[in-house]
């Protein structure tokens, strides 16, 4: 199964680029930049990655990200995921970053999205990988700061695909977000929001209604209300799940006991992916084992999800059947095996 799982042609959607900070990296910029982490050794900052909720891993996740300061921080965080990605046989990733995490450290926008973008491009060309940046508005902050975030990042407009939402969900609701989203859909990017990870499923329906994403990330509390179920089949909208997020977080008990058998069977759009993979556990290849072993899913099953993840990214027509095609000549050579 495990050589299976890597080898499966797949796109990541749900991935930000500071949870994929791994501590080795984290203290090597930490010791260029004359910054401190607050941990003695790489050992001591694994010990700490033990989270009840998502604010508590949040508080350790900004302090992390910290440590990059310049455009080549970012290359190097960004490569070194790419090169993880590829390992997954990921074919296709789009990437959140968080812009203001940095800006309010007074790290200029440029550096942040100039250091990813020249990472993206490089690994398309020596990997064959295609990607794009998603940046996403921190929710714990106000509208007007998202918005003035928003202006910095237009100069960019190129080498954006599109913004969404995260950081702290749980009283920061996307009706706090409506013009802003409404300005980056004006301006041709795409939309995506983290709702139904912590928060209710009336924040699912909000991020649909009012910001009018196109996709939703997490969403297992969705499950809660069967309304909405419905309707997040009708409307075939994708739910980017995060299986080993949602147990280092506590959002949910164990893999054995995770909703996304039961939203596959449901009939949702669901794909798997790995949200913070340096602290919680896995790149996107274990999050698929794990739920491979522990749920039950099969062969079959975990293909129609890699094919779900590349039918629910904003990938053009022809790289979507590019990797379609690359999935059916998997999934028949697999099948040549038996
Ligand atoms: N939820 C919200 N914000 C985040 C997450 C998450 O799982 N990871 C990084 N920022
Ligand atoms: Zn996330």
């Amino acid at each position: 199964m495990e050589s299976f799982i890597r080898g499966l042609p797949k796109a990541e959607l749900h991935v930000h680029i500071e949870g994929t900070l791994e501590p080795e990296l984290m203290f090597e910029l930490a010791a260029k930049n004359a910054t401190t982490i607050g941990y003695a050794s790489v050992g001591e900052l694994h010990a700490a990655y033990e989270f009840s909720c998502l604010q508590d891993f949040l508080d350790i996740y900004h302090q992390g990200a910290a440590v990059l300061q310049d455009a080549n921080d970012f290359y190097r965080l960004t490569t070194a995921y790419l090169k993880n990605a590829a390992a997954d046989n990921v074919r296709h990733a789009e990437i959140f970053f968080d812009a203001q995490t940095h800006t309010n450290r007074g790290v200029a926008m440029g550096a942040v999205v100039e250091g990813l973008s020249a990472a993206c491009a490089n690994a398309e060309e020596q990997l064959g990988i295609t990607t794009g940046l998603i940046m996403c508005f921190l929710r714990h902050l106000s509208q007007d700061e998202a918005m003035t975030t928003l202006d910095q990042a237009l100069p960019y407009r190129e080498q954006l695909l599109g913004v969404g939402l995260a950081s702290s969900e749980v009283g920061h609701p996307p009706s706090k977000f409506v013009e802003v989203f409404a300005r980056a859909r004006a301006k041709g990017l795409h939309t995506v929001a983290h709702a139904g990870e912590e928060g209710p499923p009336e924040y699912v329906r909000e991020a649909l209604d009012l910001l009018h994403v196109e996709r939703i990330d997490h969403g297992i509390r969705a499950m809660e209300d069967s309304e909405l179920v419905a309707r997040l089949r009708y409307e075939a909208v994708p739910l980017t799940v995060c299986p080993l997020s949602n147990v280092k977080l506590g959002a949910v008990a164990s893999i054995a006991e995770h909703p996304l058998p039961a939203m596959f069977e449901q009939g949702l759009m669901v794909t798997i992916n790995s949200d913070d993979p340096a602290y919680f556990g896995g790149y996107v290849g274990d999050n698929y084992l794990a739920v491979a072993g522990d749920t039950g899913f099969d062969k079959e099953a975990l293909t129609e999800m890699a094919r779900n993840s590349v039918e629910a990214s904003f990938a053009s027509a022809d790289r979507k059947s590019r990797i379609h095609a690359e999935i059916d000549g998997y999934a028949a050579s697999e099948a040549g095996r038996r």
